[in-house]
């Protein structure tokens, strides 16, 4: 289910417009095949957060077929984008889409090993925005090895942790299938939200966002 209300979203929907034409016929791409790419709203507030931090570089933790890195590389054309995809066949697709852009490298293989191998190479920077937009159940250790990959002061955005608002109550959850996921979706919400190396914000924007600024 929608984690607003139905209005309200057609609202802020009908002033969503897009950075380019060639993102525009991307995200058309990415809903005719039912890709999971970034919701409109969200991908406004990422744009903002990237106009207001101007960051040199970013990190993204799930590719899909390049949309949200796309973005990216549109909204800051002065920042390096690193995108992880684990999925060879979106990896493909991603790098076919991707082409156009030159601040874009995409990485295959899974982003908590990739970032974990970057915090132990001296010669890798780290990041100023990092966006974890992967496998739900796994973003306890992608905010791990994503602490070893940031900047002090950087920030870290993390999607969809309301999951349709199974998070907030479970009855939302009606064969029991999300278990597992919001058993860890919780535990892994309650964690950035307490933890000191980092203040954090929780949106009730496109399916949740958090947004936490390291400290
Ligand atoms: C929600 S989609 C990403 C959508 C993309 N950010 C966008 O908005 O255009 C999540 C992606 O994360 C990838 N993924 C899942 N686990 C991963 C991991 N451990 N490392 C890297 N990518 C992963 C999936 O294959 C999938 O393509």
């Amino acid at each position: 289910m929608n984690i607003v209300n139905d209005k309200v979203t057609d609202y802020i929907y009908g002033l969503y417009r897009p950075l380019s034409d060639e993102l525009a016929d991307l995200r058309a791409e990415g809903e005719r095949r039912y890709v999971p790419i970034i919701l409109r709203d969200s991908e406004r507030l990422l744009i903002s957060l990237i106009e207001m931090n101007r960051p040199e570089r970013i990190l993204e933790i799930g590719t899909a077929i390049g949309y949200s890195a796309a973005v990216f590389a549109t909204a800051a054309r002065q920042a390096k984008v690193v995108t992880i995809e684990i999925d060879p066949l979106y990896a493909a697709d991603a790098r076919a889409n991707l082409a156009g852009f030159d601040n874009v490298t995409l990485i295959e293989g899974d982003a908590a090993r990739v970032m974990r191998d970057m915090a132990n190479d001296e010669e890798s920077e780290k990041f100023d925005l990092i966006f974890i937009d992967a496998a739900k159940s796994h973003y306890m250790e992608f905010w791990k090895a994503a602490l070893g990959v940031v900047k002090k002061g950087g920030v870290i955005v993390c999607d969809n942790i309301l999951m349709q608002a199974k998070t907030v109550d479970s009855s939302y959850d009606e064969r029991g299938r999300f278990e597992t996921n919001i058993k860890y979706m919780r535990e892994f919400i309650e964690h950035i939200s307490d933890c000191e190396e980092a203040t954090t914000s929780i949106l009730p924007v496109g399916d949740g966002m958090s947004i936490s600024v390291i400290k």
